[in-house]
């Protein structure tokens, strides 16, 4: 069977270390081919399109918009298997662009603001944060509006712990776009020792990123400190910073025990930590730092999310 993948990112790393060995792999897909991903070859999807295979498997949080792209370019429906992001909320609606036309705006913005469950978050302005991996996690997004809405009088900085390519910090930044945003990660993925027993497919696809490509994707640049490399030796000369909201998402145990050590004394009162993966099966270690973390320093107040990854929110 010719099995091809597309994505060379978290989803098809898991892919590959779980369900599907790259030697299965004819190659990997992207929207512009080049490279290579787990030693296989990386192909365009208008390569794939000139060749006969029997399965896509996307493994892309972009599910949509492969989708469009396949069907633009001819492939066969049958063929595609969706792994991430198959089950996702959408608006039924594609455009407004009629409607608005014809109901006027006013009634149009009624419309969508009253069907707040399946539409991107209310404050954004849409077309300054477009593109990849902006709207994968509807809870997650909806959760982090309404915290942010909260935040209005709790001094202090946003921060993230685990960016990666800063899908996440650009919505904090575009939420909170009046507050310094710290975004720790050492952007070239995990730390050797502390990911040795992790898959190669996931350690491999969290090199994918660099400071360069974060600072890019972020609406608001100039209120960014990057700090660049391991956590928590990043946080040098931040001992007196405060914190409002911060996104911990380090995936492994220690990191993000370091993580509630260094910013749980350190948030405003009203603040909140937004723990990512706590209820993720496929990372143990996390919900094992914060109870390490809790047998330490005693039981926090917190609510867990319905979101993709089991994100715990914690009310400091
Ligand atoms: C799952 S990714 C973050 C995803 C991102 N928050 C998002 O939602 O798009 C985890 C990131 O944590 C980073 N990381 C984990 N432990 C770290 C540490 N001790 N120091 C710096 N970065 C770390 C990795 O480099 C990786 O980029």
């Amino acid at each position: 069977m010719k099995i091809y993948v597309y994505g060379t990112g978290c989803g098809a790393g898991d892919l590959a270390d779980e369900a599907l060995p790259p030697e299965r792999i004819e190659a990997f897909v992207e929207r512009e081919g080049g490279g290579s991903f787990l030693d296989r070859p990386v192909i365009s999807l208008r390569q794939l399109a000139g060749q006969d295979f029997d399965l896509l498997i996307v493994a892309s949080r972009e599910a949509e918009r492969v989708e469009q792209d396949c069907l633009q370019l001819g492939l066969d429906p049958e063929k595609l298997l969706f792994v991430k992001n198959h089950m996702r909320l959408v608006d039924r609606n594609r455009s407004y662009d009629t409607a608005r036309a014809v109901l006027g705006d006013a009634y149009v913005e009624r419309l969508i603001g009253s069907e707040r469950l399946i539409r991107a978050p209310l404050w954004t302005e849409k077309e300054r944060i477009a593109g990849p991996g902006s709207d994968n996690d509807y809870v997650r997004l909806k959760s982090l509006e309404a915290l942010c809405r909260r935040l209005e009088g709790v001094p202090g900085a946003a921060a993230e712990l685990g960016v990666y390519r800063g899908g996440f910090a650009r919505w904090i930044n575009l939420l909170l776009p009046e507050r310094k945003l710290f975004l720790f990660d050492s952007f070239e993925g995990f730390d050797a020792a502390e990911s040795s027993g992790c898959g190669a497919g996931f350690v491999q696809a969290h090199r994918n990123t660099a400071a360069e490509l974060v600072q890019g994707v972020l609406p608001y640049p100039e209120q960014a400190l990057l700090r660049p490399g391991l956590f928590p030796h990043t946080t040098q000369g931040l001992e007196g910073e405060r914190f409002a909201l911060v996104s911990l998402d380090a995936d492994l145990e220690e990191s993000t025990l370091a993580g509630l050590r260094f910013f749980v004394p350190r948030m405003s009162k009203g603040g909140y930590v937004l723990l990512h993966d706590y209820d993720n099966p496929k990372l143990p270690g996390v919900k094992r730092a914060l109870e390490r973390f809790e047998a330490e320093q005693g039981r926090l107040a917190s609510v867990p999310l319905c979101d993709v990854n089991g994100s715990l929110v914690l009310a400091v």
